[in-house]
């Protein structure tokens, strides 16, 4: 049985280190309470040090990395520095990132190659900008595929991805969430498309999780309808109250097997 991933992404928040450090404090009290489902925190990077320090139970994630190791570049956090602060998990390719910040397929193919070579486990965000209401559209497969081109087939395993459609997340004009139903179609999707790429027995080991608008009321869908292996969570992860929600929720599901048959005639 694989425990459930319930990840924080906090994103430019809270405003202030004391604010941090005392969410933090919460969410760690919840991670040690429920020990069946692996707790991950991604503070912006002023407070990943401190906020590192109070997180034992619970993982260290980074919301970003550069692909060099340390030298000249200005503005840039690497992969190695992160590690120095035992960071486990880096978020790669957010769509905030990519539709703000100009970040490129190759360069998040970059990170998750900088990332997997150097035994640190990037969570790989794909997700489409419009909702089409039907398969997963071509624009986030293709973000699949350009983020794993030339990645070594042995390290593919290691990968988290997440799959959050832009529409979807809370901070989106007119957002809801996704459906547990279109959700488990993108499962099916991403895994094929992985078993394409490497093969079925490591598309099996790859885990994917669901990001937008995801909360306490409606986590449990995704985790069981969606056949999700977890969520990336950002609006709800700064409310510590609803957050251990979430994390009590998980903790008490197990990995929900998916019906083989729905599997193989479920691809698009
Ligand atoms: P919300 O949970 O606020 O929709 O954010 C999702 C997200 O972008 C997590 O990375």
């Amino acid at each position: 049985m694989s425990k459930k991933l319930i990840i924080a992404n906090w994103k430019a928040n809270p405003p202030t280190l004391h604010d941090a450090l005392e969410l933090a404090r919460n969410i760690e009290r919840a991670a040690s309470a429920h020990r069946r489902v692996e707790v991950i925190v991604a503070p912006p990077f002023p407070f990943l040090a401190e906020v590192a320090s109070v997180l034992k139970r619970a993982k260290r994630a980074s919301q970003n990395t550069f692909w060099g190791d340390v030298g000249p570049y200005t503005g840039e956090v690497s992969w190695r520095q992160l590690k120095s602060l035992n960071v486990t998990h880096v978020i790669v390719g957010h769509s905030e990132r990519r539709m703000l910040l100009g970040e490129t397929d190759e360069m998040v193919n970059k990170k998750v190659q900088a990332l997997l070579e150097h035994g640190l486990i990037p969570i790989l965000c794909v997700g489409e900008r419009e909702r089409s209401g039907g398969e997963m559209p071509e624009d986030a497969a293709q973000q699949l595929k350009s983020a794993l081109a030339g990645v070594k087939k042995v390290l593919v395993k290691n990968l988290i991805i997440a799959y959050e459609p832009v529409w979807a997340i809370s901070t989106a004009p007119g957002s809801s969430p996704d459906t547990p139903e279109s959700v488990f179609r993108a499962h099916v999707y991403i895994k094929k498309v992985i078993a394409g790429l490497f093969g079925r027995p490591v598309a099996e080991r790859v885990k994917i999780i669901y990001g937008g608008s995801v909360n306490a009321h409606n986590i449990l869908s995704f985790l069981i309808d969606g056949h999700m292996h977890g969520a990336l969570v950002g609006g709800a992860s700064l409310n510590a109250e609803e957050f251990a929600g979430m994390i009590k929720i998980a903790s008490s599901q197990s990995l929900p097997l998916i019906n083989r048959s729905r599997y193989r005639h479920g691809c698009p």
